[in-house]
């Protein structure tokens, strides 16, 4: 089987969890730190081994197709002033043998929607899908080159997995199935949003996909489903039943970044982790905690 190259990144959902923040700018462009999580996802892809980074957009999208390009002015003020190491910043948001595509969703009718629209870039080859809210730490492998060497060596498809608490199944995928290996699974069954009480297991399917590309024509016979819309998820149960499907517990921390609680969680964590500000950071959550006697959080305001 072909060698992973290209990454699906779906972009064009409404965002509407983080309303008034995504009205008029993407939920992908929000930053954790310094970075947009879009540019964190891009980077996750291309350590994977990816050259081909392939962008499902809708409106009021632009400025990711902005942030990929190049910012000729930008970088000629930034020469003039000498500021190299901000000119550096600016050069290497993407190695030089990394393409873009874009492609418009013109109405967001779904994930699998989104995921079917990548299939003229795509073409007959296996690929993976990140979607840039669901921002993965590691310590030693990124996600997605974790996932790459499962399918290197399975050959099949891989979904990405996490197992969280019983009370949150309703917001995931879940899948059900038989263990191959610690943190390996042969998927048997995979649900959409199912109730706690219909949920198969609370091991759900986060926000990293290898998928080989006959889910797209299964994506094309596939109805509207939960939340009226087209779900990757149905698709992948269709291809279930004709091909071995994997599902892997990564290494790593994930926060769902499409929710402001997990939004906040990155931020702390990934700004102590900082190069440049981590320290200070630290020693302003300390101090901040200390002036509260020890409660990081400050009392509300009507308590
Ligand atoms: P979400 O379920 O997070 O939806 O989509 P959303 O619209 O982005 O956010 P909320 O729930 O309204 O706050 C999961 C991923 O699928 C993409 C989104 O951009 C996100 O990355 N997506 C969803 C599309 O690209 N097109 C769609 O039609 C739906």
């Amino acid at each position: 089987m072909k060698a992973i190259k290209k990454a699906v990144f779906p972009v064009a959902g409404m965002g509407t969890r983080f309303l008034p923040a995504t009205k008029a700018n993407p939920k992908e462009m929000l930053p954790v730190v310094d970075k947009p999580l879009i540019q964190y996802a891009a980077e996750e892809a291309v350590a994977a081994g990816i050259d081909t980074l392939i962008f499902v957009t809708g409106r009021n999208k632009r400025s990711i197709e902005d942030h990929f390009d190049t910012a000729y002015e930008m970088e000629r003020e930034l020469e003039a002033k000498g500021k190299e190491k901000m000119l550096e910043v600016l050069r290497s948001i993407l190695p030089k043998h990394v393409n873009c595509v874009f492609i418009r969703q013109s109405q967001a009718l779904g994930l699998g929607h989104a995921v079917l629209c990548a299939k003229p870039v795509v073409n007959n080859e296996p690929f993976a899908v990140i979607l840039a809210d669901d921002l993965i730490n590691f310590s030693e492998q990124p996600c997605l080159s974790q996932m790459v060497d499962v399918f290197n060596y399975q050959h099949c498809s891989v979904l990405g997995t996490e197992v969280v608490p019983k009370e949150d199944v309703s917001s995931y995928g879940i899948v059900d199935g038989t263990e191959v290996k610690p943190g390996l699974m042969e998927v048997n069954a995979i649900v959409e949003k199912p109730d706690v009480k219909d949920a198969p297991s609370n091991n759900a399917v986060v926000g990293r996909y290898i998928l080989t590309p006959r889910v797209f024509d299964l994506l094309e016979t596939t109805e509207r489903g939960a939340g009226g819309e087209i779900q990757l998820t149905d698709a992948i149960a269709a291809l279930l039943s004709e091909q071995r499907v994997l599902s892997y517990n990564f290494d790593g921390r994930r926060f769902d970044c499409g929710s402001k609680l997990g939004y906040l969680k990155a931020q702390v964590e990934f700004a102590l982790e900082h190069e440049e500000v981590g320290a200070d950071f630290r020693e302003y959550l300390l101090e901040l905690a200390a002036r509260n006697g020890s409660k990081v959080v400050p009392i509300a305001k009507n308590a």
